[in-house]
């Protein structure tokens, strides 16, 4: 069935926990839209897992656009959310609209993400106005890991505790229909949940939450990265290392490819070839 913003949003009134991975080319995003999951997220991800960066800062919409074109390709039943890169929405409310628009009319995503809470309220209200479902991001979020000083927990004193659980119901308001919390203490992350009527998906903030996210290439041991909040649920880096490996030994020792990978021709005309 195929899953949608009002799926998000009835799943919350059943408390049925909500299921998100990345993903960033057709192929994976096609075998994780068989296996049921509710979203798949072109996360900003993309910038350190594909393309080698450092961090999120530098993805472009150019980006975004190219692998969400090839995601939306490989999905038929899960939500497809695109994440809004750097820049392209802290401008002005006017090239937000523009870049979200141009997410779901020249990508095809049916939602959009941004990072930010009280700060990006207006944006947030335009894009909604604009008929674009937005999903917002809180806590660790890694567009402002410069002013962060790094990749750390977040929300872990009162104050900014605080501001997280009001930056939530400032989005909620503004007509976001889920958040991302991404590494912040469980116990906030529950008392997030209960403030707000819409779900919430958690990636480093506890079992509490509404929904959980995962970088896919993390979870399947694929990018070598395995933070605290990450579990690997195969191991596929070890799999497909092996197999290419035995690739390699096979090619040089000769043992492939076989007759049966191989295509056959006439002897006659082989024999009639200079
Ligand atoms: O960019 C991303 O993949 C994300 C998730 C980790 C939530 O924003």
């Amino acid at each position: 069935m195929k899953k949608t913003v009002s799926s998000f949003l009835e799943a919350k009134a059943k408390q049925e926990k909500l299921t998100i991975l990345t993903a960033y080319d057709f192929s994976t995003a096609k075998l994780i839209d068989s296996c049921g999951i509710d979203a798949i997220l072109v996360g900003d991800s993309l910038g350190m897992v594909c393309l080698g960066y450092e961090n999120t800062l530098s993805v472009t919409m150019a980006d975004m656009i190219h692998h969400t074109k090839a995601v939306a390709r490989g999905v038929k039943e899960a939500l497809l959310i695109a994440d809004m890169p750097f820049m392209s929405y802290q401008v002005s409310i006017e090239e937000a609209v523009r870049n979200a628009g141009r997410l779901v009319q020249e990508a095809n995503a049916e939602a959009v993400k941004l990072e930010g809470g009280a700060t990006v309220v207006d944006e947030i209200k335009a894009i909604v106005r604009a008929q674009i479902p937005v999903m917002g991001h809180l806590g660790l979020t890694p567009q402002s890991i410069n002013m962060f000083g790094g990749f750390k927990v977040q929300g872990r004193e009162l104050e900014a505790a605080k501001r997280l659980i009001d930056d939530a119901k400032r989005i909620e308001d503004a007509g976001v229909f889920g958040i991302v919390l991404e590494c912040i203490p469980e116990a906030l992350a529950v008392k997030i949940t209960e403030a707000v009527s819409i779900p919430t998906i958690g990636i480093g903030a506890g079992a509490g939450c509404d929904g959980q996210v995962l970088v896919y290439l993390d979870m399947l041991n694929l990018s070598g990265f395995t933070p605290k909040f990450v579990k690997n649920f195969a191991d596929a880096g070890s799999v497909m290392k092996e197999g290419i490996t035995k690739y390699v030994t096979e090619v040089r020792n000769g043992t492939f490819p076989t007759s049966e990978h191989s295509f056959k021709i006439n002897a006659e005309i082989i024999d009639k070839l200079y």
